[in-house]
């Protein structure tokens, strides 16, 4: 049995509240536990595109991978785990999963020594401008697993207090669990209970025409209104965007 299950029962719960969930008032979170102790925990972020939501098990996984971490051992959900997300989980991570109690999947037998917190948010010594934003982005692209698309993209998400979470595009064979590098950094984010995402630095060096994808046009206007997205094609000059110029006439679900 896991040592220390409590502990990280404690800490999937604190983390349930950083979920964005305004349309179904919901709010889930997955801790990913790693073979060092080391963990990351996912939220469950929506959209008003209501299929484009990310789930939590989803946040987890690739705020880890997109940090070159896949080796998860045990899962733990913030609640009993839905049969959906004991297949995903099982399908995803490790075929060979017991399931250890209503919420926690993992090897019966092995113990791990819990360690302190993934570092999936770090803190910035300077400011970020474009060339060094880009210079991160293309760091975070080497963690990009693309065996469907060779098509390796990275992303620099920073909030407004200088603290910055990376992405990679992280693919598995069912493309319905592929996240672009975009939403794995914003994920990575709002699970670190990140508010106000203020730059997006993305690289994405094998197209010249490369720009964010119609799911993350919508995440972006809805998870980081305020925000710059800069991206670095391989060229010189970085080119910017704002989401509400990316997302003209962006479907809203209420009024407000
Ligand atoms: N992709 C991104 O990560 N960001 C983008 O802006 C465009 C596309 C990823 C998704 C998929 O893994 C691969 O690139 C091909 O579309």
């Amino acid at each position: 049995m896991i040592e220390s299950l409590d502990t990280l029962r404690h800490y999937v719960q604190s983390a349930t509240s950083r979920s964005f969930v305004p349309y179904s008032c919901q709010p889930r979170a997955v801790l990913a536990l790693l073979s060092d102790g080391r963990w990351t925990c996912g939220v469950r972020i929506e959209n008003a595109c209501y299929p484009l939501v990310i789930p939590a098990l989803s946040s987890a996984l690739v705020s880890a991978a997109s940090m070159g971490r896949r080796d998860v051992v045990a899962v733990v959900f913030s609640s009993s785990m839905k049969e959906e997300e004991k297949t995903t989980a099982l399908h995803l991570v490790d075929s060979s999963f017991d399931q250890l109690d209503d919420d926690v999947l993992g090897h019966v037998g092995r113990t791990y020594h819990l360690q302190e917190k993934l570092a999936t948010c770090k803190d910035l010594k300077l400011r970020l401008n474009p060339t060094s934003g880009i210079f991160l982005a293309r760091q975070a692209a080497r963690y990009a697993h693309t065996p469907e698309s060779d098509f390796p993209v990275g992303a620099i998400v920073v909030t407004e207090d200088q603290k910055y979470f990376q992405g990679a595009n992280i693919e598995y064979p069912d493309w319905r669990q592929i996240l672009c590098a975009e939403r794995a950094a914003i994920a990575a984010a709002i699970s670190a209970g990140a508010k106000d995402i203020r730059q997006i630095y993305v690289s994405c060096l094998k197209s010249s025409k490369a720009s964010p994808c119609g799911a993350c046009r919508q995440v972006l206007y809805e998870v980081a209104p305020n925000s710059v997205i800069w991206i670095d094609r391989g060229e010189e000059v970085a080119e910017s965007f704002r989401p509400k110029d990316l997302l003209p006439d962006a479907f809203h679900l209420s009024e407000s």
